[in-house]
């Protein structure tokens, strides 16, 4: 099956128990104070692989007029459901249906590793955003040694019983470029696609948080991650 296509089958499967799992729907008051920091100016942002629309609806709530793109119709069919403000459409991150400069921002969560071409994903983002404006991507390391393999696997287990769903099933995601995610690499393509000032900061702390209210089977499966927001500056 064409790569893609794979991608919108998990994803809309996935939509159904998507806002249940940690880290996805959670602490919206955590991540509404975050965000005003980062888009500090009311402008025109979008969301690229919004999923369920969590951060496009808070950002709409923060005032700004928000545009949320995903390629499942399972994923925008719950964004919706949500917010009547935001415009949820259904496109590729990788080929973007909007012209040159027509946003101040464009932000992505736990997307990156979702894409089989980042670097014309990213490309596509930086050619969207205004200049002065920013690309926002907020993600994890999958870089793991042998102890965290172990800890995620014995994790994962405890995730299948408790989510009664596969959570190996990305079988797709094998194939990908960034499935083995880190913060250097993020910063490398965020440099070769153009952005001069690169910013990093460490979120581990709402990942911290996230775990303490969920069971040790989660606290396993994620012990070893870093969470972190990369903003690239888009020259004037
Ligand atoms: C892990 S979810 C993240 C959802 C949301 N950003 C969040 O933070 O909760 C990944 C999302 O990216 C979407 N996605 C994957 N590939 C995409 C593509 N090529 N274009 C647009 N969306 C894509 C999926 O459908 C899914 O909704």
């Amino acid at each position: 099956m064409e790569i893609k296509k794979s991608v919108k089958k998990y994803w809309d499967e996935r939509s159904r128990s998507y806002d249940c799992s940690p880290g996805h729907a959670d602490m919206p008051e955590v991540w509404k104070s975050l965000l005003s920091r980062i888009f500090s100016r009311k402008g025109r942002i979008l969301d690229v692989g919004t999923g369920t629309g969590f951060l496009a609806v808070l950002l709409s709530e923060l005032g700004h007029e928000v545009v949320g793109i995903d390629i499942s119709i399972g994923m925008l069919k719950k964004a919706r459901s949500k917010s009547k403000d935001v415009h949820f459409k259904l496109g590729d991150a990788e080929n973007l249906p909007f012209a040159d400069e027509s946003f101040d921002g464009v932000v992505c969560r736990h997307v990156l590793w979702t894409l089989p071409n980042p670097e014309k994903a990213v490309s596509e983002w930086y050619r969207v955003t205004k200049p002065d404006g920013k690309v926002v991507i907020i993600d994890s390391s999958y870089q793991k040694n042998t102890i965290d393999r172990v800890k995620s696997f014995v994790g994962k287990l405890g995730i299948a019983v408790i989510e009664k769903r596969n959570p190996w099933k990305t079988s797709y995601a094998k194939k990908l470029p960034m499935r083995n995610m880190s913060a250097e690499k993020c910063f490398s393509l965020l440099k070769e696609c153009g952005f001069k000032d690169v910013r990093v900061h460490d979120i581990s702390w709402i990942r911290e948080i996230v775990l303490r209210r969920r069971s040790f089977f989660y606290r396993l499966a994620w012990s070893s991650k870093s969470y972190f927001v990369f903003e690239g500056l888009k020259e004037v």
